[in-house]
């Protein structure tokens, strides 16, 4: 584990490193090349082919998310950031002041700014897979916030984690914030086992605030993940360039097209790349043959009604205490209590 140690968590970690501001730790649990590769190997061995969307996230891939955040399709961001800015004052309100505020998959972390100007947590701990956005939102929010002691936590909070450092800070509560309806995508079973590992983060007393895309018209939906300007598609093939950077993989991307569709059965969008001929790829030396037409699952993004993410939520012991939705009822954001 990397750490450069702040006054708050200097007695577990002894052997602090540069810094960028006083009051930033970091803490790198990030899973090793060997993972990816793991994984990915399995994933296409499989039948359909299928890799996970959290590989996605490599530098380019993030900054190519936060330019589908600006696009006049994807409404999910926009509709989360303005419901935040409307309701942050209640949501404080709701949730109390002086909590230690965790939040998953942080990203470039805006929204969190408008909920740290309200909720005044005692510490703020952003756990994300993709190191450079995480380097980069922090330090953000460092000189934003310069009297707010930061924990980062580089990691793949889908997996089970363990942070036995943030027992040290003295909190009114825990607070898990977790935005963007990220949680779509995990199938509904993924979702629930998510959410019990939260709620056992989360803590007696715990809460979670979390932000749900919701059902919509199909073609709004179809709209969102098929943006005009090909940048959803851009981000889906970039998959295929960081294998073949990081993996010694020969993808060649015009072979390959961006395929999403809305499954209305599963009630998710559906992310794939579709292979425009017959061909082998070779992975790390491993050949797999891909059929005209054969398509690798790249994505869900399941989207729930209110009521259906409630049940989810109670299945996995949390207690719906509030629900906020915008005026066009696009998306949703709940407060979960442990
Ligand atoms: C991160 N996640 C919630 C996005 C979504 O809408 O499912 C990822 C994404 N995929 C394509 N566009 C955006």
């Amino acid at each position: 584990m990397k750490s450069s140690a702040s006054p708050l968590l200097s007695p577990l970690l002894p052997s602090p490193v540069s810094s960028p501001a006083p009051l930033i730790s970091f803490i790198d649990l990030q899973p090793d090349v060997g993972r990816f590769l793991d994984d990915v190997l399995a994933g296409l061995a499989a039948s359909p082919k299928a890799l996970s969307p959290k590989y996605f996230y490599d530098a380019r891939g993030s900054e190519l998310f936060e330019a589908i955040c600006e696009l006049p399709e994807y409404y999910p961001t926009r509709t989360e950031l303005a419901l935040m800015r409307d309701q942050a004052a209640e949501m404080a309100a709701q949730i109390g002041e002086g909590g230690l505020l965790i939040e998953f998959g942080s990203g470039a972390s805006i929204k969190t700014e408008v909920l740290l100007h309200t909720l005044r947590p005692v510490a703020y701990v952003p756990i994300e897979i993709a190191a450079e956005a995480l380097q980069a939102s922090t330090t953000r929010l460092a000189a934003e916030f310069p009297q707010l002691p930061i924990i980062a936590v580089c990691a793949d909070y889908m997996q089970p984690l363990r942070l036995p450092q943030l027992a040290l800070i003295k909190a009114s509560r825990r607070v898990i914030y977790f935005p963007g309806s990220t949680i779509g995508n995990l199938t509904p079973a993924e979702a629930q086992a998510f959410l019990v590992r939260a709620l056992e983060l989360a803590g007696p007393g715990g809460a979670m605030l979390i932000g749900v895309d919701l059902k919509k018209d199909p073609e709004l939906l179809h709209a969102a993940y098929n943006d005009a300007q090909g940048v959803t598609a851009e981000f889906n093939l970039n998959l295929l360039r960081r294998m073949n950077r990081e993996l010694a993989a020969d993808f060649d991307l015009d072979r390959f097209r961006h395929v999403a569709f809305y499954n209305a059965a599963a009630g998710r969008i559906e992310m794939h790349l579709e292979s425009l001929c017959e061909q082998t790829v070779t992975v790390s030396g491993r050949s797999f043959v891909f059929g005209a037409g054969e398509r690798m699952h790249t994505e869900n993004s399941c989207k729930y009604s209110v009521a259906e993410f409630q049940r989810l939520a109670q299945a996995a012991g949390f207690r719906p205490e509030q629900v906020w939705v915008d005026a066009a009822s696009l998306f949703s954001v709940h407060l979960l209590c442990a």
